[in-house]
This record gives C-alpha cells, structure tokens and sequence, in this order.
C-alpha cells in the first residue's frame, strides 16, 4: 500500500520523506491557503522533493478553464497529478487529460457511482473522503469497500483507490484490510501509525535495565 502526505507544508514533506514511508503528496486548495505561499511555487518545489506523484488542484468550476489550468499545473513536473472534483466538467476534464497522458487524481468523491464515472473517464486515482462521510454520521469505509468491490469486477478499471480525509491510524488499517491502493494521510496520522503505548513501556523497561548493567555497546 502507498501513503502519500497530505500536505503543502514543504518542511513537514522534508521531515517525512526521510522516513522512507513517503510515495506522494496530496494537496487541495484550503492546506495551499494555510501555508500562505505561492501555489506554484511551493508546487513545484514539492516536485523537486518526492519522486512519486503530486496532486495539484485546479480551481476553476468549467471545462475550458479547468482544462487550461490542468495543462499549466502538468507542465510543472513530470510527477504531477491535476486533481478536479467530480463533477461533469471535472470528469470531461479528467477524460481530456488523460487522454494526453498526464495524470488525474478525481476529488470529492462520496459515492461509488461517482467513483465508476471516474474510472470510465480514465482517472489515475479516485479520492474518496472517508472522514467527511464518517462527520455525517455515515460509514466512510463502507465506501472504499464499495468502490474496491466494483473495480476488482472489470479489468479495464486500472484507477487506483487513494482513500482521503483521513483521520486515524483505524483508517489506514481498515484500507489496507480492503485493498486499497493508496492512503493520503496528514503528517500527524502517519506519526500516529508508528505508536503505541507498550512500545514506550517496553523500551523504557529495556533501557532502565540496560542501565544497570553499566555497559555500552560502543
Ligand atoms: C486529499 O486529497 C483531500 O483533499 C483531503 O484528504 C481532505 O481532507 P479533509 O477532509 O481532512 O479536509
């Protein structure tokens, strides 16, 4: 399974990419509009930063300018996925694109009709918000399953699931469980996915111990 990070942070993406755990990034409008920074700029210094793909979102609402936005953002970085919501336009866009060979991450999914619709536009990733669903008192993860279910029926369906708006390690385990292809996490869930509480215990025991003995390995 894939993590990407959702972030614009650049020096949040430095910190992880270290760890080895870090295949992409996703970012959206609103984490652009907290770093204060210039979309394209911080774009494209991401770009620089990680190999795997980097999601870049257009912020036009038409076909014609979603689609002249989608070329200017693709021809930042070879790793760049365009990302549109799912609407018609989005969709139409998505086609458009990826007929041009760039790649196309389609947002705000909520349903699984609208993930098939992505899949037959050619989307490289489909993002379900699982943590929005689950904010309306609804089972986020009964759509992955959804999705995982229809696509694993038709082998010319070669979208990725990227599951977003991750909230919690239970997320990412339960992906994994389902099969998902990737998981976009926040800084904060994927340092979460390392912890847990005997882990501190244990080794706290280990190293008080190992200081009684007053040895040391070098
Ligand atoms: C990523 O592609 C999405 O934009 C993001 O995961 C949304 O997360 P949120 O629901 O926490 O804003």
């Amino acid at each position: 399974m894939k993590f990407f990070i959702d972030t614009a942070d650049v020096a949040e993406i430095k910190d992880l990419a270290a760890t080895g755990m870090v295949d992409g990034v996703t970012t959206n409008p609103s984490l652009v509009a907290k770093t204060g920074r210039n979309f394209l700029e911080a774009i494209a210094e991401i770009c620089d930063l990680v190999e795997g793909p980097v999601s870049a979102e257009v912020t036009a609402t038409d076909f014609d300018t979603m689609l002249t936005e989608g070329r200017k953002l693709a021809k930042i970085a070879t790793n760049i996925a365009v990302k549109v919501p799912l609407t018609w336009d989005g969709l139409k866009t998505c086609k458009a694109l990826s007929d041009d060979g760039i790649m196309v991450n389609v947002t705000l999914c909520f349903s699984p009709s609208q993930a098939l619709l992505a899949a037959k536009a050619g989307a490289t990733f489909i993002s379900p918000f699982v943590g929005r669903l689950d904010d309306i008192a609804t089972e986020g993860m009964d759509l992955i399953a959804e999705i995982r279910q229809i696509y694993d029926n038709y082998e010319a369906l070669s979208t990725e699931i990227l599951v977003a708006s991750v909230r919690h390690p239970r997320h990412v385990v339960e992906s994994a469980k389902m099969g998902a292809d990737v998981a976009t996490l926040p800084p904060n869930v994927l340092r979460a996915l390392a912890n847990h509480p005997l882990t501190d215990k244990g080794l706290d025991a280990f190293l008080k111990d190992w200081a009684k003995t007053g040895q040391s390995i070098l």
